[in-house]
């Protein structure tokens, strides 16, 4: 994990700027709460817009609501400067105001979750717990460090 899912309503984004709304949360929740790229997944879930209310009302069509499964274990400004930046680069990629964006971050015991068929280790212990991956995987994990430029992936 983390987990990031960005709910829109259908045809909200284009593909490029899922793209980079995928990237601005790849380096934000890395470069906040110190973990390597390769543990963030962003995926996207389009709802008909006929089944999304807010108080009962039928949401914006702008309205974006994203969840992130987070590992436990993060102080409380790095968990605002996360959500803050990621926040504010939804808004401008997806160029709404910010009224339309929610975050829901879930924070989830390390041993709870399994990624890339592995327990994940605590905040911080990320080296150790790579160093003790067989090296195929390793050399897959070193490959998603990189960042690529938009349109390559
Ligand atoms: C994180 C993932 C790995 O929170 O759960 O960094």
């Amino acid at each position: 994990m983390p987990t990031y899912v960005c709910f829109s309503l259908a045809d909200r984004f284009s593909a490029d700027q899922k793209h980079r709304i995928a990237e601005k949360i790849t380096a934000a929740h890395s470069e906040e709460m110190n973990a390597p790229r390769y543990l963030v997944q962003v995926m996207f879930q389009s709802l008909p817009a006929e089944e999304c209310f807010i108080g009962g009302q039928l949401a914006p069509t702008g309205q974006i609501w994203i969840t992130g499964d987070v590992r436990a274990g993060r102080t409380s400004e790095q968990k605002q400067k996360l959500m803050d930046r990621i926040v504010k680069a939804v808004a401008q990629i997806a160029d709404c105001p910010l009224d339309n964006l929610w975050i829901y971050l879930n924070e989830l015991p390390p041993e709870n979750m399994v990624e890339f068929g592995h327990v994940l280790p605590v905040p911080g212990r990320e080296n150790e717990w790579l160093n003790g991956l067989p090296s195929a995987l390793r050399e897959r994990l070193a490959g998603l460090e990189r960042e690529l430029p938009a349109g390559d992936a």
